[in-house]
């Protein structure tokens, strides 16, 4: 199987990138930077057709298995450019349809990145129920944190437990 990460983070090289990339080596897959893509916010009147958006969208659906969304926690939730992208969603079961079939039966699982090592209450339920509502398998979630330059070993461990449940359905 496929495997993708989805990096939501409004800086490349941040701390989201640090957690993310120790999990890419962990699973040696892709990885895509939202951060560096033109993605207009959902438009009812489809008049952003020409972004981004459609080509990343087919591409995930085409190439991969397993989606793995890392967002950095920004105001107790998904960063906005993570948002963004699930709101585009919508495109792809409004008008081109037979993309958003594509995704059924994928496996999703979420990465959470903040400063402090409690997870925050609730940042998952909208992957999960994003999952649901797309028919796709979500299979779990960590939360991240990076304090200092170097990974904390707390950190570094629950990312390897979460690569072997990854590896496990692959
Ligand atoms: C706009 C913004 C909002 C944030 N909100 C929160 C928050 O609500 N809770 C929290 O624990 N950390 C918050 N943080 C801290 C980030 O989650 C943390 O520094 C994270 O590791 C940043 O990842 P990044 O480098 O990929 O952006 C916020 C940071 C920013 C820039």
């Amino acid at each position: 199987m496929n495997i993708v990460i989805i990096q939501g983070s409004s800086r490349s090289d941040g701390n989201t990138h640090k957690v993310s990339s120790e999990l890419q080596k962990l699973l040696n897959c892709d990885l895509i930077d939202l951060n560096k893509k033109e993605i207009g916010h959902f438009d009812y009147e489809y008049k952003n057709q020409d972004d981004d958006f459609p080509p990343l969208i087919n591409k995930i659906a085409n190439e991969y298995d397993i989606l793995i969304f890392a967002s950095p926690v920004y105001w107790y939730t998904m960063s906005g450019k993570m948002k963004v992208f699930f709101d585009r969603i919508s495109d792809i079961i409004r008008i081109d349809k037979e993309t958003g079939r594509k995704l059924r039966g994928k496996h999703m699982a979420a990465l959470s990145c903040g400063y402090g090592s409690d997870a925050i209450e609730g940042f998952f339920i909208p992957f999960q129920k994003s999952a649901a509502y797309l028919g796709i398998n979500y299979i779990g979630d960590i939360h991240t944190w990076v304090q200092s330059e170097e990974l904390d070993h707390k950190v570094k461990t629950h990312i390897q437990k979460f690569a072997e449940k990854i590896q496990a359905i692959r």
